[in-house]
């Protein structure tokens, strides 16, 4: 865990007076498993593109569909993470993305318990992102 902390370029911690119920962090990954990622999805990326996942999005079990995660994204959103990409296999999430205006990228591929897709804001895609080949 303290190895998995010490990878996050930051965290957002969501608080309801002193009880933290809800995160999403920008990990800092490596180019290598970012680049497992893109080419499982069929997505070609660029050596600039920065090295920087979204994850850690959790809420707290009895906060849960009240629409956190979703407050909780736009505020990772707005507050600079991009360009950026997440990866995730549950219809909930897709859902929210898309809602948040990402676009899924490539095709999605079967992962250990579920279908997982690469998700990034469409905008970022250009000049880092190219959907053919890998450079
Ligand atoms: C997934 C998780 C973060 C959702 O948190 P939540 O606060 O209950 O979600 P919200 O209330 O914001 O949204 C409820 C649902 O509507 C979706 N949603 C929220 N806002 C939305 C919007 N504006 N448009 C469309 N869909 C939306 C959410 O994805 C969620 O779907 P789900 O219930 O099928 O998961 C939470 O269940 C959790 O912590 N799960 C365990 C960890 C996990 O699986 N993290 C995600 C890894 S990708």
């Amino acid at each position: 865990m303290r190895r998995r902390l010490r990878r996050l370029r930051w965290i957002l911690l969501m608080y309801e007076g002193d009880r933290l119920v809800g995160t999403v962090a920008l990990k800092r990954v490596s180019r290598r498993h970012q680049r497992r990622s893109f080419r499982t999805a069929g997505v070609s990326l660029k050596p600039s593109w920065r090295r920087s996942e979204l994850g850690f999005l959790c809420i707290d079990p009895d906060y849960r569909g009240q629409g956190l995660s979703f407050r909780i994204m736009q505020e990772a959103r707005d507050r600079g993470c991009r360009p950026t990409y997440s990866v995730t296999g549950r219809e909930g999430v897709r859902k929210m993305n898309a809602a948040l205006g990402m676009v899924r990228r490539g095709s999605p591929w079967q992962g250990r318990k579920e279908e997982l897709s690469l998700w990034t804001w469409d905008d970022d895609l250009a000049p880092p992102l190219e959907t053919s080949g890998e450079s």
